[in-house]
């Protein structure tokens, strides 16, 4: 059994203004009628060939821990425990939290840790992927799933294996883990043709990891030990004590473990994946047409080319004439018109509005 570790507790502030700080991007139905964290959780339901999934841990701040309980149920999915992190301290502590919590009734948990963002469509792929990398987990190994880059992401962690892909999809020995590189690095690591993407997901027996955050970040352990034991039954959600919780670091998995540890192993991963990062990725999931043009609710568009056209407002009508690599996005009470060269930017839009007030 394999128990489902779901983080959901970003803001997703690149997709403003669909994705608002109270109800952001994973929550909200971006590509058809599921929203990403819908999906991530069914996904990470079920039978595999190999394995089975337990229920779900999801760990969360307390904005979102309604809106989970609620999406949850609309997948009929019970949830084994959703915890509250007093605040945010990025996913180190957070994925800490959940092995801690795991160990204290069952001290061979296997856990796979996955975000509540990516877009991963095959999902026999995707199980099959987990069932490879299961039995390296079990012989503990951290184990991650790499994808084929296309471009010097710098965004992205980077895997170096210890030998090629060989076709096989069976895990691989990692020679090092390189997070966020600067851009001539990431093009350095891209040219080689040696590295694979990090997807952000890992497997991993629960034990293995709390022997890492031993070893290499024992400070965040002894915080986060003290939140996960001093942690308070709350309406059914569990909330980790603040005190101790505030003394851990704020730092991510990657950094904190990935790029220290020995005991690494990769398994390739072929099939689509994808990080909704920015409006650029939503628009590209969005079966664009012949001229690239994607529309979403009330939306028309007359000669225009590569642009996301995309109305949530009840009786809006938006319209684009001759317009070129654009995004624009209708909500009620906000409209962004971007040039979609400048998605990523848009974290910049919310923090100018926020500080206007
Ligand atoms: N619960 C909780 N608490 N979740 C968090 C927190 C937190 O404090 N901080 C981040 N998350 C969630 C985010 O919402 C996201 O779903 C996931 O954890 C990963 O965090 P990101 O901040 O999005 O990481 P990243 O995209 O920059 O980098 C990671 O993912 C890449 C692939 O998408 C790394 O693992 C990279 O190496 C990797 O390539
Ligand atoms: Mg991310």
């Amino acid at each position: 059994e394999v128990t489902p570790v779901i983080l959901a507790g970003g803001s997703g502030t690149r997709l403003w203004p669909l994705s608002r700080k109270s109800y952001p991007k994973q929550f909200v139905p971006l590509l058809g009628e599921t929203t990403l964290f819908q999906s991530v959780a069914r996904r990470l339901s079920g039978k595999a060939e190999k394995f089975s999934f337990g229920r779900p841990l999801v760990l969360t701040n307390s904005l979102f821990r309604f809106i989970i309980a609620e999406q949850l149920a609309k997948e009929n999915i019970d949830p084994q425990a959703i915890l509250i992190e007093p605040e945010g301290r990025n996913t180190a502590p957070a994925i800490l939290a959940a092995a801690l919590h795991l160990v204290s009734s069952k001290p061979d948990a296997v856990m796979l840790v996955a975000p509540s963002d990516h877009v991963v469509p095959d999902v026999s792929a995707f199980h099959e992927a987990v069932g490879k990398g299961l039995g390296a987990a079990q012989g503990g190994d951290l184990v991650t799933f790499g994808i084929k880059p296309t471009r010097p992401e710098t965004g992205y962690g980077y895997l170096q294996a210890h030998s090629r892909p060989d076709g096989t999809g069976e895990p691989i020995k990692l020679a090092s883990f390189v997070e966020k590189p600067n851009a001539a690095r990431a093009e350095e690591m891209l040219a080689t043709g040696d590295y694979l993407w990090n997807a952000g997901i890992f497997l991993f027996a629960a034990k293995d990891l709390i022997a890492a955050f031993e070893q290499h970040a024992p400070g965040i352990l002894t915080a986060v030990r003290g939140a996960v034991e001093q942690a308070e039954s709350d309406l059914g959600f569990l909330r980790l004590a603040p005190e101790p919780w505030g003394e851990a670091e704020s730092v991510a998995i990657d950094y904190a473990i990935m790029e220290r540890a020995a005991n690494l192993s990769v398994v390739p991963f072929d099939a689509e994946w994808s990080d909704l990062g920015g409006w650029d990725a939503v628009w590209s999931h969005s079966q664009p047409d012949d001229n690239g043009v994607a529309l979403s609710g009330a939306a028309t568009a007359l000669d225009c080319r590569d642009t996301l056209l995309r109305s949530e407002s009840e009786g809006l009508e938006l319209v684009g004439l001759g317009l070129d690599n654009i995004i624009a996005v209708a909500m009620n009470d906000a409209v962004l018109i971007a040039d979609k060269s400048r998605t990523q930017d848009v974290k910049l839009v919310v923090e100018a509005l926020q500080r206007k007030g």
